[in-house]
């Protein structure tokens, strides 16, 4: 989704913006524009498309006092909300008067009664979007002092932003602001590089200030000044970004996916780092803390996610109420908020997110705290929105994703929900020796990753045998369920290719009227309770001419004989088995992408972290 980088300091400052916005194309966006404070006064541009045509556009042959060398400057990517992805609604946008100019991640909800409220006021406009009319509403505020005047304009704002501006008049000053769209400030020697996300500063500097919502700073090169929008000093602490630029680099891969398909035994085993104790046998989760014993006496879970964390969530329902026995709900993140949703005492809400920003995430967050839950956070970014409004949480530790198709994430939300409901369970009603069972089980799964990931030749050439089929059906029972969901999610994505997930058995409800001879069938058909069943489900697909293509067992030599293809993982236990089996899946889908000529990291229309309702 949009992303902003803005800059203070005294290196050459266009390239600098540019590699700053590439870093952050990974989110997701259709045009991109920046504005560099020159001695002439600002230089704009912006383009429609991709960050290259951008760059294509800027003329770097300006000399003298138009030359491109400034200490300050902005630059944006957008992803199209009020008006079409082209250069005239692409940031960032100047008032009327060419005083003060804006780029702007999130939404002003209020822009039409203020567009009109400006229109009457004699402003006038030339873009469809929210943005110009808050960059306008800070003209219309502004004499001589621009932090005042954005002051001003987010008074009468209602929406979200993450907002950076610039002023003709105050050549050396950037005034950054937020509201439900993250910021945050990177403290470097003598240099603040300003970003919607961690990705564009790590390369100048590992050193954050991260704005908390209605908060704001006005930077200049000497230093800069933190507070609220309305106008009261906070001091801010400077917190140590985890990751480091190799992370977020390809590495050799063609694709930051398969990067981070293959990363998942190293993640995985990140994540599970000091927190199974093998030698006492027991869990140690340091981000529960205080909350330990409330967390344990839990009487109902809902879990709230968007997306694959959705179906982390559904993988947790399973966890919870098998494990640790507390009744759990999952439910979508933009229902839940706006459902009038019951609360009792003893509810604690799971928040999962990869990104940590999802903003129909956050605001069920929000609203779970207003009435009264405990709330906990499975979140990947350290120091995202989500980890700070949480009462505590679990980071997943498995590195930065980049790839907007979630993978690692997936894996490492199953194994902090699975640590979890272990050390509720191991409180109330788990034994000693249950438990020491399920951790030797946990410990083995990035090795037996390892093994699943080796098929990713065989994998693609039967997922080329397919490549022409527009319809596919993804299907599993139990703990597999949530795998075939997120199966199909991943191929739609990312190859755009049709794709339902079911539980097995209600594919003959319905869904089995789509299957006709030579349709791909996916079955998640690992050894475990409802194996035998879901033999059937199986039968039911080939007596239509379905082609079976299974996620089964190793050593199920039956499996061989009903299949017309099959993709084996280690045994493991019921519980653990989606952290196996989701891996040919999003081969699958990956190879998928590649045999149709998709840009894999950068599915159309999609955003890697949507902070938008
Ligand atoms: C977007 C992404 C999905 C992701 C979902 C939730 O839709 O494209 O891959 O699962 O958001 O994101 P989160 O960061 O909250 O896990």
């Amino acid at each position: 989704m949009c992303g902003i980088v803005a800059y203070v300091g005294n290196k050459d400052i266009c390239p600098l913006l540019l590699e700053g916005l590439k870093r952050l194309e990974y989110r997701g966006y259709d045009s991109a524009g920046l504005c560099v404070g020159t001695k002439a006064g600002f230089y704009v541009k912006r383009a429609a498309g991709r960050i290259s045509v951008l760059e294509a556009a800027i003329d770097d042959k300006m000399h003298g006092d138009k030359a491109l060398v400034g200490n300050i400057g902005m630059a944006h990517t957008r992803w199209a909300t009020h008006g079409p992805p082209t250069e005239c609604n692409a940031h960032p946008h100047m008032d009327d008067q060419q005083r003060v100019a804006l780029v702007h991640n999130g939404i002003i909800e209020n822009f039409a009664s203020l567009k009109q409220f400006l229109t009457e006021k004699g402003h006038h406009f030339s873009s469809e979007t929210d943005t110009e009319v808050l960059a306008v509403l800070i003209g219309h505020f502004y004499q001589g002092d621009l932090a005042k005047a954005v002051q001003l304009a987010l008074r009468e704002v209602r929406g979200t932003y993450g907002l950076a501006a610039m002023a003709v008049s105050e050549p050396d000053t950037l005034v950054v602001a937020r509201r439900g769209s993250p910021l945050i400030i990177g403290v470097g020697k003598d240099e603040y590089i300003v970003a919607s996300d961690a990705a564009a500063i790590v390369e100048h500097t590992t050193q954050v200030v991260y704005l908390n919502d209605n908060e704001m700073a006005v930077i200049r090169p000497g230093g800069f000044k933190t507070m609220t929008t309305d106008d009261i000093p906070v001091t801010k602490a400077i917190n140590e970004v985890e990751f480091s630029l190799q992370q977020i680099e390809l590495g050799g891969y063609e694709h930051f996916m398969l990067k981070e398909i293959f990363e998942q035994p190293e993640a995985i085993a990140n994540c599970l780092r000091g927190r199974v104790d093998l030698h006492e046998g027991r869990v140690v989760l340091g981000g529960i803390g205080a909350y330990s014993r409330d967390v344990v006496r839990a009487r109902r879970i809902i879990i709230t996610a968007c997306g694959t964390a959705w179906h982390a969530g559904l993988v947790g329902e399973f966890l919870f109420e098998d494990l640790a026995k507390i009744p759990t709900e999952v439910e979508y993140a933009s229902e839940f908020r706006y459902r009038n949703p019951i609360i009792e005492e003893g509810t604690m809400v799971l928040a999962i997110s990869q990104s940590g920003e999802t903003a129909d995430t956050l605001a069920a967050l929000r609203e779970a705290k207003d009435r009264g839950a405990l709330s906990l956070g499975i979140v990947n970014a350290v120091g995202s929105t989500i980890a700070r409004e949480t009462d505590a949480g679990i980071y997943l530790h498995v590195g930065p994703e980049i790839g907007v198709a979630s993978t690692k994430a997936f894996c490492g939300q199953i194994v902090v929900e699975s640590l979890l409901a272990l050390s509720i369970a191991r409180r109330k009603y788990m034994s000693q020796n249950v438990l020491n069972e399920f951790l030797q089980a946990i410990i083995k799964i990035p090795d037996q990753m390892r093994k699943v990931l080796e098929q990713s030749s065989s994998i693609r050439d039967v997922t080329a045998q397919y490549i022409h089929r527009e319809n596919w059906l993804f299907l599993g029972r139990g703990y597999n369920y949530p795998v075939a969901l997120e199966g199909a999610l991943k191929l739609k994505e990312i190859s755009y290719i049709h794709a339902e997930g079911l539980p097995a058995a209600e594919m003959k409800h319905g869904p089995i009227a789509l299957i006709n001879p030579g349709m791909p069938v996916v079955f998640v058909a690992t050894r475990g309770s409802q194996y035998e069943k879901l033999l059937g489900n199986i039968q039911e697909v080939k007596a239509r001419g379905g082609k079976i293509i299974a996620v089964a067992s190793e050593g199920d030599d039956y499996i061989h004989r009903v299949a017309d293809h099959v993709f084996t993982v280690p045994e493991t236990i019921e519980p653990l088995q989606p952290l196996l089996t989701v891996l040919p899946l999003q081969l699958l889908a990956y190879h998928a992408a590649v045999l149709r000529n998709c840009n894999v990291d950068k599915p159309r229309n999609l955003a890697k972290s949507v902070t938008v309702e």
